[in-house]
């Protein structure tokens, strides 16, 4: 798996420490308010596992599921999971992996609007915003990296690699192959 990695964008290291400052951020600003996260599956699932416990507030978390009709099909999304719980009259923080064209998150966006939540913002891992179609208002942002296609810590490439602890590039050969 590691043999397949161009460069490390974004070490294990530097993650947990941007982990820990969206945490301490998120942990003053919803002071005194019911939290409720709402990670989107899979890409985000490691960033919310490690969000959570940098949260010092009693939050409540749900997941929402997604799906692009493949690699070269843009802005049609699928909800594949709903969410189990109403977010009516609640404070949502969506946790998402990565945003990029911004039409997911668009889609999500547009759809937990009409669900009347109480506030909705986001707080996105990684921005790729020079290929950014649809604004999208991001609250938090780990990091903002250039327009290359990247793997690990939940996100894939053809579903694998989700599972490397850091943020990495793939050889060529990889992405044609
Ligand atoms: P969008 O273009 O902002 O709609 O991003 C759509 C989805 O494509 C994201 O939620 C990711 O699942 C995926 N994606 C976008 N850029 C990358 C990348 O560099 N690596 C892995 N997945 C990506
Ligand atoms: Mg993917």
């Amino acid at each position: 798996m590691h043999d397949d990695i161009q460069s490390i964008l974004i070490p294990a290291e530097q993650i947990q420490a941007a982990v820990a400052r969206l945490g301490a951020d998120i942990t003053r600003d919803y002071a005194g308010v019911d939290l409720h996260l709402l990670g989107v599956l899979r890409g985000a699932a490691p960033f919310v596992c490690d969000l959570m416990r940098a949260i010092a507030l009693p939050v409540t978390v749900d997941f929402i599921g997604v799906t692009s009709y493949g690699p070269n099909v843009r802005g049609v999304v699928r909800i594949t999971k709903d969410l189990d719980e109403s977010i009516t009259n609640r404070h949502v923080l969506v946790l998402e992996g990565i945003v990029d064209t911004g039409l997911t998150l668009s889609y999500i966006l547009r759809s937990l609007a009409t669900r009347g939540p109480a506030s909705l913002k986001v707080c996105t891992l990684l921005n790729k915003p020079a290929r950014r179609i649809i604004d999208v208002p991001l609250a938090y942002v780990g990091f903002e990296i250039p327009d290359e296609f990247v793997v690990g810590y939940g996100l894939d490439w053809r579903q694998k690699y989700r599972n490397l602890p850091y943020i990495a590039t793939l050889k060529p050969e990889v992405l044609m192959g």
